[in-house]
């Protein structure tokens, strides 16, 4: 399945790959947009503070950074090595963008009995697969689950959100893996709290047992640019909603983004919220056209 994918877009990821090694301006400093927030003596920065390591071991209840301002839209990306292990069941390792609430670590948890109402969009990797989630403002439980055509420990990946007045797009390596629209008019839930974003490391027993033989495990981030709009306030900062912000213009999907965004629904979605039953229900934008 996976040698399929990459057949496909032979041509399409070769053209990628110079984009994703990352441009020039979003290979800063560590300190410019981030600051560690917890596990402290578990993170370490390496080539210059351009990359850093979160480490799990059985000592510690993980590690986390989270970035100094909050934003109003965006696109948000970081580059993220998984731990080289066998299995890192019991682990999740996360890139999130979400709703500044102090006790988010917690309501984060996707089986958390009270997740709080907020808003957050997350790339998970639980027990070694890519999930995401989006809580617009409730409490979630919008997952989809991927099998993707590359693995995850052996190199650096780019994950990214976009989020605009129109749509969330998840990207796995600018292939546009989820869309959520905003369809306010028509009932539906969406982001509308000024954001930040947030890494981390920690355990969950939903995700399976730890094997702490295989540790310390090590997860690596680079790319520390970031492409939003500041949004101090606990309320949205309009201008972040302006048409003059290049990441707002994007109202669709390009052609060839939605022939990529296809496939890969057709060819590595292992779980989507939307086609389980007893789930669909409570989600009235299931019923609507998805992108
Ligand atoms: C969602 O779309 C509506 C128009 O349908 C718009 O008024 C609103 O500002 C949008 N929400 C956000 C958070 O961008
Ligand atoms: C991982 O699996 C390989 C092959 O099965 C084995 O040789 C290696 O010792 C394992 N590593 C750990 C840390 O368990
Ligand atoms: C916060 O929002 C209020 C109301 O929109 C505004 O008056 C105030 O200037 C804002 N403060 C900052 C720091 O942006």
């Amino acid at each position: 399945m996976a040698s399929h994918f990459l057949e496909i877009f032979g041509f399409s990821l070769l053209v990628f790959v110079s984009f994703v090694s990352g441009g020039p301006a979003d290979d800063v400093s560590f300190d410019q947009n981030y600051f560690s927030l917890w596990g402290l003596n578990h993170i370490t920065r390496v080539d210059n503070d351009k990359e850093v390591q979160l480490l799990l071991d059985q000592y510690s209840g993980g590690a986390g950074f989270r970035s100094i301002s909050e934003y109003g839209s965006g696109k948000f990306g970081i580059r993220m090595k998984l731990p080289d292990a066998n299995s890192t069941s019991g682990i999740i390792i996360c890139f999130y963008v979400c709703f500044y609430s102090s006790d988010i670590i917690l309501t984060s948890a996707p089986d958390s009995s009270n997740p709080g109402n907020h808003d957050e969009l997350d790339f998970e990797f639980a027990g070694g697969g890519l999930q995401t989630n989006i809580f617009a403002g409730d409490s979630g439980s919008r997952e989809e689950r991927y099998q993707l055509w590359f693995d995850p420990r052996k190199d650096f990946h780019l994950y990214e959100i976009l989020w605009n007045p129109y749509m969330v797009v998840f990207y796995v390596d600018k292939i546009p893996v989820r869309v959520y629209k905003n369809y306010t008019d028509k009932g539906v839930n969406y982001i509308s709290n000024p954001m930040h974003t947030e890494a981390s490391v920690w355990t969950g027993d939903w995700a399976g047992t730890v094997d702490w033989k295989q540790g310390p495990f090590v997860s690596s981030y680079r790319r520390f640019g970031i492409h939003g709009c500041k949004s101090q306030n606990t309320s949205m900062n309009q201008e972040c909603l302006s048409p003059n912000l290049h990441w707002n213009l994007q109202k669709d999907l390009t052609p060839h983004e939605q022939k990529m965004h296809q496939i890969f629904r057709e060819k590595h979605v292992v779980y989507d919220y939307c086609l389980d039953k007893e789930r669909q229900q409570n989600h009235p934008e299931c019923q609507l056209p998805r992108n």
